[in-house]
């Protein structure tokens, strides 16, 4: 388990402090937490459980179960390939192997440069524009056809990496 700095542990009990009491709170810490950090320690986990006075598993329950929450840091840009039906049956397969090469980041996992993260999801509920690829919050509809995905990875490691 990662061990969480001084900081991380100032920002999140400022932000469980912030939100207790209020209606719902555990979301609203997981939420703030995710931003500021990109990640829920398992420290926050322990915490948002103590103030919420519920269960460290039903936080864990709830941080699994939607996907805007990760366990662990994120890349500096993510990307999520779509692999619902819909996208599959248009070769997204084919566009998550041309991402996975070029952000040289393992399936579900982060590039060790720590530059991407790339994600196989399930719908991302804009089928009409399948294959569907979401790269740092936009989304890239038809993105195989059109090569914008593509292009997109392509400018971030020409601005980032010098290779
Ligand atoms: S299947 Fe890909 S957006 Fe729905």
């Amino acid at each position: 388990m990662l061990k969480i700095s001084e900081t991380a542990l100032r920002q999140i009990n400022e932000i469980v402090e912030r939100h207790k009491g209020r209606k719902g709170p555990v979301k609203l810490m997981l939420h703030d937490i995710q931003h500021e950090l990109g990640y829920i320690p398992f420290e926050a986990m322990e915490r948002i459980a103590e103030a919420a006075n519920v269960s460290v598993s039903e936080v864990y329950g709830v941080v699994t179960f939607y996907t805007q929450f990760t366990t662990e840091p994120k890349g500096k840009h993510v990307v999520n390939v779509c692999m619902g039906t819909a996208c599959y049956v248009n070769n997204a397969q084919v566009l998550l192997d041309k991402v996975l090469e070029l952000t040289k980041s393992p399936v579900n996992g982060t590039s060790k440069d720590g530059l991407f993260s790339v994600d196989a999801t399930r719908c991302l509920g804009a089928c009409g524009l399948a294959p569907v690829a979401i790269i740092d919050d936009k989304v890239y509809g038809t993105a195989l056809q059109t090569g914008l995905a593509e292009a997109r990875i392509r400018e971030i490691i020409a601005e980032e990496r010098k290779d």
